[in-house]
């Protein structure tokens, strides 16, 4: 007999039609209501033993996580909660799973303990909601590039280059890290290496992208980064996913607009597709807000926040401009910010981010024309010799969830620009070349999947929304 989904079945009219259906024990009431989950829906069938209808033995086996096979009819549901259930005729189980020791009981977990049992967190209503989600975004992203004319371009993952020229990689070697062969100098001898040459783990698809946009014109790529900094936050992983599109003939405004329409597209197919469970999810994040003193609450709810950003334009704003806002902001003047903002030329840290976007705007900025001295050597170099065409698209609870640029087109300018910044000229021979040989202005910028889950779902950690998180001493699954 053929297996239907809980989530076909849930929206089938039931007409006391034979169905079968396989799935977890979320929970067993009274010997005789069993809550199945299959994962094709955050909702539960409910299917009905009658009274001595099976063994007791059998009844016993049925606990929370036991894997079930179930036989029975369909038919409308006397019961709350539900329109449809399942009449038991038939009951197999498939895996049996001893109630004791199964860390997962039928209460509210931590999400801290959830990530300590990754392996098992998957069953959880929370994570399973996220997962689905994040499936959908990774589908709406490839429907939006693809309506687009852009095309998917599969990146390499080992390379020999330093995208970001920020340092922070993992390092791909095959030598035998206690002996390794060594050169005349008594220097690591990479020469005898897999490559031949130091390799890395690639920080972005960017560079290699570049070369696709400059002849196929707009391009994406969508793969995991890899960075090896050192920072334990609820916004950083040294394993994430990045969506990275790359346009020839695009200026940096271009770029702004591109951005917004991608946020915008990924928020609404959200909201279209996911409803049940980003209500699900808003629920959640409503409780979780409920728990913490008035004045972290956020004003909007998950549900609101989606359709705002939907709803509303962002808001465009240079560098300079904030840095106004920021030296004048009562959190400056009060010093309540941690990094006070005192002159031009600083980075910005998460706190300013967060100011200008949830306390100063109240919605998405998209800041741009940062001093180029904080920024990466191949940002287009703005005309008053002190600014790049950068920009970073901030939003709430989230900080940065989009950096990108214009790139320097210009031959000269860039390599003026490699070498003041003591970069490896020669390793960016084929870079170089690009802008030989019929270059042209070009932009792209890159989105991080997991800020993007963050904001769609409500969760607060980035280790939530990701299956198994990498980050500094865990790796465990
Ligand atoms: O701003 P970033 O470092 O930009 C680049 O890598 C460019 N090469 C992108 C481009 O122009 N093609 O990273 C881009 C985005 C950030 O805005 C952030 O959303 C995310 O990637 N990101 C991270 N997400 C999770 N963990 C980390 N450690 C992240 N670092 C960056
Ligand atoms: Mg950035």
């Amino acid at each position: 007999m053929k297996r239907f989904k809980i989530k076909e079945l849930l929206a089938t009219p039931p007409a006391g039609q034979s169905v079968k259906i396989q799935g977890w024990v979320r929970t067993f009431r009274n010997n005789q209501f069993i809550a199945l989950n299959d994962g094709s829906t955050i909702q539960n069938m409910q299917a009905v033993v009658a009274l001595a209808s099976i063994d007791d033995a059998t009844l016993k086996r049925i606990t929370t996580g036991a894997c079930l096979s179930i036989q029975g009819e369909l038919i409308a549901s006397l019961g709350k909660g539900q329109s449809v259930e399942v009449k038991v005729t038939e009951l197999e189980i498939l895996g049996d799973c001893d109630a004791e020791k199964f860390p997962l009981q039928p209460k509210k977990h931590s999400l801290e303990f959830l990530r300590e049992i990754a392996h098992l967190r998957s069953r959880t209503n929370t994570i399973s909601a996220v997962m689905r989600v994040r499936h959908a975004m990774a589908f709406a992203i490839h429907r939006f590039f693809n309506e687009r004319g852009f095309y998917y371009i599969h990146t390499p993952i080992i390379t020999g280059s330093d995208a970001e020229g920020a340092g922070d990689m993992f390092r791909v070697t095959t030598l035998d890290g206690k002996n390794p062969p060594l050169d005349e100098n008594g220097h690591v001898n990479h020469k005898e290496d897999f490559f031949g040459r130091e390799t890395n783990l690639t920080v972005s698809g960017q560079l290699e992208g570049e070369t696709y946009a400059l002849a196929l014109s707009e391009i994406y790529t969508f793969g995991p980064t890899f960075r090896a900094e050192n920072s334990n936050t609820a916004r950083h992983l040294a394993e994430f996913w990045m969506i990275e599109p790359e346009m020839a003939f695009y200026d940096i405004h271009d770029n702004m607009q591109l951005a917004t329409d991608l946020l915008q597209y990924l928020v609404r197919y959200a909201l279209d597709n996911c409803s049940d469970d980003l209500e699900f999810l808003n629920k959640r994040a409503q409780e979780e807000e409920a728990t913490k003193p008035q004045e972290q609450r956020s004003e909007l709810s998950l549900l609101e926040r989606l359709k705002f950003v939907v709803e509303n334009d962002f808001q465009k704003l240079s560098y300079t401009e904030a840095i106004d806002i920021l030296k004048n902001s009562t959190p400056n003047k009060k010093k309540k910010f941690q990094y006070l903002v005192e002159e031009w030329g600083v980075d910005l840290q998460s706190e300013h981010e967060r100011y200008l976007v949830e306390k100063h705007f109240k919605k998405p900025v998209i800041l741009y024309n940062y001093p180029k001295n904080i920024k990466a050597f191949y940002m287009r170099q703005n005309e008053d010799d002190k600014t790049v065409a950068a920009m970073d698209v901030l939003f709430p609870g989230i900080g940065e969830i989009i950096g990108g640029s214009q790139r320097e087109e210009r031959y000269d300018r860039l390599l003026k620009r490699i070498q003041e910044m003591n970069l490896p000229e020669k390793e960016l021979w084929w870079y170089l070349e690009l802008r030989k040989f019929g270059s042209a202005p070009h932009s792209g910028f890159g989105l991080g999947f997991e800020r993007l889950i963050l904001f769609v779902t409500g969760m607060t950690n980035i280790r939530d929304v990701i299956p198994f998180p990498r980050f500094p001493k865990s790796a465990e699954f």
